[in-house]
Protein backbone atom coordinates (compact mmCIF):
# COMPACT_ATOMS: atom_id res chain seq x y z
CA UNK A 1 0.00 0.00 0.00
CA UNK A 2 1.75 3.38 -1.13
CA UNK A 3 1.75 6.22 1.29
CA UNK A 4 1.04 9.42 -1.10
CA UNK A 5 4.00 11.16 -1.21
CA UNK A 6 5.27 7.93 -2.92
CA UNK A 7 3.20 8.30 -5.82
CA UNK A 8 3.90 11.17 -8.37
CA UNK A 9 0.15 11.76 -9.92
CA UNK A 10 -1.94 10.23 -7.55
CA UNK A 11 -5.51 8.74 -9.37
CA UNK A 12 -7.88 9.19 -6.04
CA UNK A 13 -10.80 7.66 -6.64
CA UNK A 14 -13.22 10.01 -6.25
CA UNK A 15 -16.78 8.14 -4.31
CA UNK A 16 -15.29 5.16 -5.25
CA UNK A 17 -15.31 5.07 -9.48
CA UNK A 18 -18.37 6.90 -9.19
CA UNK A 19 -18.90 7.08 -13.02
CA UNK A 20 -19.16 3.69 -13.27
CA UNK A 21 -20.99 2.37 -10.08
CA UNK A 22 -23.33 3.86 -7.41
CA UNK A 23 -21.22 6.34 -5.52
CA UNK A 24 -20.24 5.88 -2.22
CA UNK A 25 -21.21 2.28 -2.01
CA UNK A 26 -19.03 -0.80 -1.71
CA UNK A 27 -18.88 -1.87 -5.53
CA UNK A 28 -17.99 1.89 -6.21
CA UNK A 29 -14.69 1.05 -4.15
CA UNK A 30 -14.22 -2.37 -4.96
CA UNK A 31 -14.27 -1.08 -8.66
CA UNK A 32 -11.99 1.95 -8.06
CA UNK A 33 -9.48 -0.78 -6.41
CA UNK A 34 -10.14 -3.16 -9.25
CA UNK A 35 -8.95 -0.18 -11.83
CA UNK A 36 -5.94 0.40 -9.97
CA UNK A 37 -6.97 3.32 -7.53
CA UNK A 38 -3.84 3.41 -4.92
CA UNK A 39 -6.48 5.70 -3.11
CA UNK A 40 -9.92 6.47 -2.80
CA UNK A 41 -11.83 9.11 -1.20
CA UNK A 42 -15.50 9.23 0.83
CA UNK A 43 -17.62 10.87 2.61
CA UNK A 44 -19.01 10.17 6.06
CA UNK A 45 -21.35 11.22 8.75
CA UNK A 46 -21.70 9.78 12.28
CA UNK A 47 -25.26 8.36 12.91
CA UNK A 48 -25.54 7.19 16.41
CA UNK A 49 -22.50 5.22 17.51
CA UNK A 50 -21.75 4.57 13.71
CA UNK A 51 -20.13 6.43 10.72
CA UNK A 52 -21.52 6.04 7.44
CA UNK A 53 -20.59 6.33 3.90
CA UNK A 54 -22.59 8.96 2.34
CA UNK A 55 -21.90 12.42 0.46
CA UNK A 56 -25.20 14.47 0.59
CA UNK A 57 -26.82 15.49 4.02
CA UNK A 58 -30.00 14.14 3.24
CA UNK A 59 -30.51 10.69 1.53
CA UNK A 60 -32.54 11.88 -1.01
CA UNK A 61 -30.31 12.04 -4.13
CA UNK A 62 -28.87 8.55 -3.98
CA UNK A 63 -30.99 6.33 -2.14
CA UNK A 64 -34.69 5.25 -2.41
CA UNK A 65 -35.59 7.05 0.46
CA UNK A 66 -35.83 10.55 1.47
CA UNK A 67 -34.79 12.39 4.69
CA UNK A 68 -31.61 13.85 6.99
CA UNK A 69 -28.96 11.44 7.30
CA UNK A 70 -28.72 12.61 10.81
CA UNK A 71 -32.30 12.01 11.98
CA UNK A 72 -32.62 8.73 10.13
CA UNK A 73 -32.41 5.84 12.42
CA UNK A 74 -29.08 3.62 11.47
CA UNK A 75 -31.33 0.60 10.76
CA UNK A 76 -33.41 2.40 8.21
CA UNK A 77 -30.47 3.70 6.79
CA UNK A 78 -28.76 0.54 6.05
CA UNK A 79 -32.45 -0.87 4.58
CA UNK A 80 -32.26 1.63 1.99
CA UNK A 81 -31.25 0.70 -1.62
CA UNK A 82 -28.36 3.34 -2.28
CA UNK A 83 -28.01 1.96 -6.24
CA UNK A 84 -27.72 -1.49 -7.38
CA UNK A 85 -29.20 -2.96 -4.45
CA UNK A 86 -26.14 -1.15 -2.62
CA UNK A 87 -26.45 -0.66 1.34
CA UNK A 88 -24.81 2.82 2.29
CA UNK A 89 -21.68 1.39 3.93
CA UNK A 90 -20.24 1.88 7.43
CA UNK A 91 -16.64 3.34 7.45
CA UNK A 92 -15.34 0.65 8.75
CA UNK A 93 -16.82 -2.05 5.82
CA UNK A 94 -14.80 0.52 3.74
CA UNK A 95 -11.85 0.08 5.88
CA UNK A 96 -12.13 -4.03 5.77
CA UNK A 97 -12.47 -3.67 1.99
CA UNK A 98 -9.77 -1.43 1.40
CA UNK A 99 -7.28 -3.02 4.00
CA UNK A 100 -3.77 -3.65 2.44
CA UNK A 101 -4.90 -2.81 -1.08
CA UNK A 102 -5.32 1.39 -0.70
CA UNK A 103 -5.29 4.32 1.05
CA UNK A 104 -8.37 5.79 2.57
CA UNK A 105 -8.95 10.07 2.18
CA UNK A 106 -11.84 10.46 4.50
CA UNK A 107 -13.92 13.47 4.08
CA UNK A 108 -15.45 15.02 7.24
CA UNK A 109 -18.52 15.76 5.91
CA UNK A 110 -20.89 15.88 9.12
CA UNK A 111 -20.31 17.74 12.32
CA UNK A 112 -18.72 15.87 15.27
CA UNK A 113 -16.96 13.18 13.09
CA UNK A 114 -13.33 13.99 13.63
CA UNK A 115 -13.27 12.19 17.26
CA UNK A 116 -15.32 8.97 16.37
CA UNK A 117 -12.97 8.46 12.69
CA UNK A 118 -9.97 9.08 14.76
CA UNK A 119 -11.16 6.45 17.20
CA UNK A 120 -11.97 3.71 14.66
CA UNK A 121 -8.43 4.90 13.03
CA UNK A 122 -7.12 4.45 16.37
CA UNK A 123 -8.08 0.79 16.52
CA UNK A 124 -6.87 -0.30 12.76
CA UNK A 125 -3.72 1.25 13.34
CA UNK A 126 -2.89 -0.86 16.37
CA UNK A 127 -2.97 -3.63 14.16
CA UNK A 128 0.02 -4.34 11.41
CA UNK A 129 -2.17 -4.21 8.72
CA UNK A 130 -2.58 0.34 8.82
CA UNK A 131 0.27 2.60 9.48
CA UNK A 132 -1.36 6.55 10.01
CA UNK A 133 -0.13 7.30 6.86
CA UNK A 134 -2.44 5.29 4.96
CA UNK A 135 -5.28 7.77 5.77
CA UNK A 136 -5.66 11.51 4.76
CA UNK A 137 -8.46 13.36 6.38
CA UNK A 138 -10.24 16.39 4.54
CA UNK A 139 -12.93 18.60 5.40
CA UNK A 140 -14.04 21.77 4.25
CA UNK A 141 -15.46 22.39 7.96
CA UNK A 142 -11.77 23.46 8.84
CA UNK A 143 -12.92 23.68 12.03
CA UNK A 144 -13.83 20.28 12.51
CA UNK A 145 -10.63 18.83 10.59
CA UNK A 146 -8.85 20.66 13.41
CA UNK A 147 -10.08 18.50 16.56
CA UNK A 148 -8.93 15.60 14.50
CA UNK A 149 -5.46 14.12 16.15
CA UNK A 150 -2.62 14.97 14.57
CA UNK A 151 -1.66 11.44 14.59
CA UNK A 152 -3.12 11.75 11.31
CA UNK A 153 -2.48 13.80 7.80
CA UNK A 154 -5.14 17.05 7.12
CA UNK A 155 -6.15 18.59 4.27
CA UNK A 156 -7.92 21.66 4.55
CA UNK A 157 -10.53 21.12 1.23
CA UNK A 158 -11.36 24.61 -0.37
CA UNK A 159 -14.24 25.16 -3.30
CA UNK A 160 -14.03 29.10 -3.24
CA UNK A 161 -10.85 31.57 -3.05
CA UNK A 162 -9.02 32.08 -0.12
CA UNK A 163 -5.61 31.99 1.23
CA UNK A 164 -4.85 28.55 0.62
CA UNK A 165 -1.39 27.96 1.47
CA UNK A 166 -1.55 30.20 4.52
CA UNK A 167 -4.75 28.29 5.94
CA UNK A 168 -2.34 24.84 4.61
CA UNK A 169 0.44 26.05 6.95
CA UNK A 170 -1.88 27.48 9.72
CA UNK A 171 -3.37 23.61 9.82
CA UNK A 172 -0.06 21.84 9.41
CA UNK A 173 -1.76 20.24 6.83
CA UNK A 174 -0.52 17.48 4.78
CA UNK A 175 -1.70 18.84 1.35
CA UNK A 176 -4.32 21.50 0.55
CA UNK A 177 -7.52 19.90 -1.62
CA UNK A 178 -8.70 22.47 -4.34
CA UNK A 179 -11.48 22.38 -7.03
CA UNK A 180 -10.27 22.26 -9.98
CA UNK A 181 -11.69 25.64 -11.57
CA UNK A 182 -9.31 27.40 -8.38
CA UNK A 183 -6.49 25.49 -9.83
CA UNK A 184 -3.35 26.94 -11.10
CA UNK A 185 0.20 26.79 -11.73
CA UNK A 186 1.40 29.76 -9.62
CA UNK A 187 -0.52 28.33 -6.62
CA UNK A 188 0.24 24.46 -7.01
CA UNK A 189 3.91 26.45 -6.88
CA UNK A 190 3.59 28.22 -4.01
CA UNK A 191 2.19 25.60 -1.96
CA UNK A 192 5.20 23.35 -2.73
CA UNK A 193 7.37 25.71 -1.85
CA UNK A 194 5.30 25.75 1.74
CA UNK A 195 6.06 22.22 1.88
CA UNK A 196 2.15 21.38 1.16
CA UNK A 197 0.96 18.87 -1.42
CA UNK A 198 -1.67 19.70 -3.67
CA UNK A 199 -4.87 17.17 -4.72
CA UNK A 200 -7.48 18.54 -7.32
CA UNK A 201 -11.20 17.47 -7.61
CA UNK A 202 -12.91 16.45 -9.29
CA UNK A 203 -11.28 16.05 -12.46
CA UNK A 204 -13.00 13.73 -14.65
CA UNK A 205 -12.49 15.46 -18.44
CA UNK A 206 -9.05 13.81 -20.36
CA UNK A 207 -7.52 17.20 -21.08
CA UNK A 208 -7.91 18.78 -17.41
CA UNK A 209 -6.50 15.50 -16.10
CA UNK A 210 -3.18 16.35 -18.43
CA UNK A 211 -3.38 20.03 -17.70
CA UNK A 212 -3.00 19.07 -13.67
CA UNK A 213 -0.28 16.53 -14.32
CA UNK A 214 1.38 19.35 -16.54
CA UNK A 215 1.26 21.93 -13.66
CA UNK A 216 2.68 19.59 -10.69
CA UNK A 217 -0.48 19.07 -9.02
CA UNK A 218 0.46 15.43 -6.75
CA UNK A 219 -3.35 13.60 -7.59
CA UNK A 220 -6.42 14.25 -8.76
CA UNK A 221 -9.91 12.70 -7.16
CA UNK A 222 -11.97 11.94 -10.20
CA UNK A 223 -14.91 9.64 -11.09
CA UNK A 224 -13.37 8.06 -14.06
CA UNK A 225 -9.83 6.08 -12.77
CA UNK A 226 -10.00 4.91 -16.19
CA UNK A 227 -9.12 8.13 -17.71
CA UNK A 228 -6.08 8.96 -15.82
CA UNK A 229 -4.76 5.46 -16.56
CA UNK A 230 -5.33 6.58 -20.36
CA UNK A 231 -7.54 3.39 -20.58
CA UNK A 232 -10.58 4.57 -21.61
O1 LIG B 1 -12.52 15.53 -1.35
C1 LIG B 1 -12.73 15.96 -2.66
C2 LIG B 1 -14.19 16.15 -2.96
O2 LIG B 1 -14.87 14.98 -2.58
C3 LIG B 1 -14.78 17.33 -2.25
O3 LIG B 1 -16.06 17.66 -2.68
O4 LIG B 1 -18.50 17.64 -2.59
O5 LIG B 1 -17.33 15.86 -3.86
O6 LIG B 1 -17.28 15.87 -1.37
P1 LIG B 1 -17.35 16.72 -2.62
MG1 LIG C 1 -15.94 14.24 -0.92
Amino acid sequence: MKRLEEIDFACIGHRGACGHAPENTLASFELAIDMGCPWIELDVYAVGDELVVIHDDDVDRTTNGTGAVVELPLPELRALDAGNGEQIPLLREVCELAEGRCGINIELKGPDTAAPVCALLDDLTAGAAWAPEHFLLSSFRHAELARASRRYRHAPLFGRAADFVAIGRTHNAFSINLSLRLTDAATVEQAHAAGLRVYVYTVNEPADIERMRAIGVDGVFTNYPDRVFGNN
